[in-house]
């Protein structure tokens, strides 16, 4: 009785299932990017057809939100799924290397999956790399591994870590090649770095992901909001709306999940409002609410204690009301941003390794300062977003947990 009466006073009257709408969800049909899964399946044909002979290297890239993750997500999928009708063994890894930053938190994610036994700790990434491969030996199993923003993992780790990666698992067993890799990034930069001896043969094998055009996200927002919402609450006018704000052609960025978020925003300010529809204004609010750049996945990609920490930030800047605030007037907030939220404060070294992990995505940007500052102190800025807005999204994302 109290589950069902329960779940009657959460019933929405706009959403069928808002986590529809999210980034992490992968959707069974992604229009508009059948070429791109079809490119994808002519290149790792040759792991099926002839098993270890070869390891594929494949490249993705795209701007922000044009299906790159979910794309190679359902590829692995269906790889995995075709390959065990073929009797190959075969295994699909997405790592996130803004998650798992390190050549030995890569091979931990790869144990992990494959639940290979590899001990809690006291192995190098060498003892790792031997026990996955021992594994996939005894079990005649192949890998394709996605390093999904390989750039973070550059950016972190060094140039050298990419190498270190391919030369690992090259290392071959017989001449048996178990690992294949997918590696996806925003541009082509990062790969400049590698040797040619590696490079020269991906560099056939680069898929693109155009940004969207307007009827292009059209189609996506219809697809999804079939999942999302209830029958009724949803026009084709709000979806052309969203589709023309954000559509390449009209000016937007072609970013799917700007689009998708949009179409959620609007749908949650419907629902508080208590309406039975949404409407052309509530896409105009959630607009003006919507940050492309602060992205949800890339708040959600930070942990707990980089939330609060950014959150300090944006306070400190919306207070101040100035382009840049020193990390101890930061720091200090912290402490009591975290009282808040009920969370033990980090110690200051932790702090400063968090602060590193946010600038390094791209949220905010440090300098050293110049004059009128005593002594040298780190001054930190938003790249490109209101305070406000930030910090009423981390609030949101918070009590979300
Ligand atoms: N063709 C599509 N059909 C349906 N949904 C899509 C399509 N392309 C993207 N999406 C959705 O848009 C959102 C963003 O896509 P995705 O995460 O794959 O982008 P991305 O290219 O990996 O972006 P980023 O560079 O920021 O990581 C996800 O929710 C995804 O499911
Ligand atoms: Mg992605």
């Amino acid at each position: 009785m109290y589950e069902m009466i329960k779940d009657e006073f959460e019933k929405s009257g706009i959403f069928k299932d808002e986590s529809k709408l999210f980034p992490d969800y992968v959707p069974e049909r992604l229009p508009h990017r059948e070429e791109q899964l079809r490119a994808l399946a002519r290149l790792f044909r040759v792991i099926l057809k002839s098993p270890g002979i070869i390891s594929q290297k494949v490249i993705i890239v795209g701007n922000v939100g044009t299906g790159k993750t979910a794309v190679s997500k359902r590829f692995g999928y269906l790889f995995e799924k075709i390959a065990r009708e073929k009797g190959v063994n075969l295994k699909y890894v997405h790592v996130n290397c803004h998650k798992d930053r390190t050549l030995f938190l890569i091979l931990k994610r790869i144990g992990d999956v494959l639940s290979a036994g590899i001990p809690k700790r006291g192995l190098s990434p060498y003892e790792m790399m031997h026990v996955i491969k021992e594994y996939l030996r005894k079990n005649n199993m192949y890998l394709l591994v996605t390093l999904d923003e390989v750039n973070f993992l550059i950016r972190s780790s060094g140039e050298d870590v990419l190498y270190d990666i391919i030369r690992i698992t090259e290392e071959e067993e017989e001449g048996e090649h178990r690992f294949s890799y997918i590696f996806i990034s925003r541009d082509l930069s990062v790969f400049e770095f590698l040797d040619r001896s590696i490079t020269s043969s991906m560099m056939h094998n680069v898929i693109k992901f155009p940004p969207y055009t307007s009827s292009q996200i059209f189609d996506i927002l219809f697809e999804r909001a079939k999942e999302a919402f209830l029958p009724g609450v949803l026009d084709i006018e709000v979806i052309k709306l969203i589709a023309e704000i954000t559509g390449v052609d009209k000016g937007g960025s072609g970013d799917a999940r700007y689009a998708l978020e949009l179409l959620w925003r609007a749908g949650k300010y419907a629902e508080q409002e208590g309406k039975e529809k949404i409407t052309l204004e509530h896409v105009r609010k959630a607009k003006q609410d919507t940050h492309p750049i602060i992205s949800m996945e890339l708040i959600e990609g930070l942990s707990r204690h980089e939330k609060l920490l950014l959150l300090a930030i944006a306070r400190c800047l919306a207070k101040s009301e100035k382009a840049m605030v020193p990390f101890g007037m930061v720091e200090k907030e912290y402490r009591i941003v975290c009282e808040e939220w009920g969370e033990r404060p980090r110690r200051h070294t932790q702090i400063w390794e968090y602060l590193q992990n946010i600038r390094n995505a791209g949220i905010i940007a440090t300098e050293i300062s110049g004059v009128g500052y005593r002594g040298k102190t780190t001054l930190i800025s938003l790249q490109d977003v209101p305070a406000k807005i930030l910090e009423k999204h981390l609030v949101e994302y918070l009590r979300r947990r």
